[in-house]
């Protein structure tokens, strides 16, 4: 029957991660300060939520090994990744010993990491943690940002890096 979902369609999770791959994001390098050294992840789960109080969310999987070391941290800064960075975004989604590697990179006194050459930086502190499934939501408070509208987006659509062009 037409407008139906078909739930088999659905069901494996891979078919799933295709069917969410469908809406187009950017990518955030999601990063703190631990011991001195840098610590990240990338995410696309990142959203907007709320202006008062300043509030952007991310969902971290269950299964992610860099999240609890990342939520004990007093600050984390999120980068919104610029169109030359889909290396340092396959770099800190991979299971790299360093994956700072060749990164550029600063910290604030606080113990935000922010990437040199992304296009948006976001001082976050972690505002609360809700379960969603086999993620966790997490609610972060903006306490400030840093923006450079020069510097075009990495778009991340059908698990592909892509860059953004103008409607036609
Ligand atoms: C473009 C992209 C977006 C990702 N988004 C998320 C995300 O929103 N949440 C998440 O938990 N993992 C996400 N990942 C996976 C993590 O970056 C990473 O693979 C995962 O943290 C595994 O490493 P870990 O065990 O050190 O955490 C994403 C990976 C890529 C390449």
């Amino acid at each position: 029957m037409a407008g139906v979902v078909d739930k088999e369609f659905i069901s494996p999770h891979a078919a799933l991660r295709k069917a969410f791959s469908m809406f187009p994001t950017g990518v955030v390098a999601m990063c703190g300060l631990e011991a001195d050294k840098p610590l990240g992840m990338a995410v696309n789960s990142f959203s907007s939520v709320s202006l008062e109080p300043a509030l952007v969310a991310v969902c971290v999987a269950h299964t992610s090994s860099t999240w609890p070391r990342l939520n004990s941290l007093p600050r984390i800064g999120l980068s919104v990744l610029g169109s030359d960075q889909e290396m340092l975004s396959r770099r800190l989604s991979s299971k790299a010993a360093d994956r700072f590697e060749n990164a550029r990179w600063q910290a604030n006194e606080e113990g935000a990491v922010f990437i040199e050459g992304a296009t948006l930086w976001l001082e976050c502190a972690i505002n609360e943690r809700v379960r969603g499934g086999d993620h966790d939501i997490i609610l972060l408070e903006v306490l400030s940002s840093q923006l450079f509208p020069e510097i075009a987006p990495l778009v991340f659509h059908q698990s592909q890096y892509l860059g953004l062009s103008a409607a036609p």
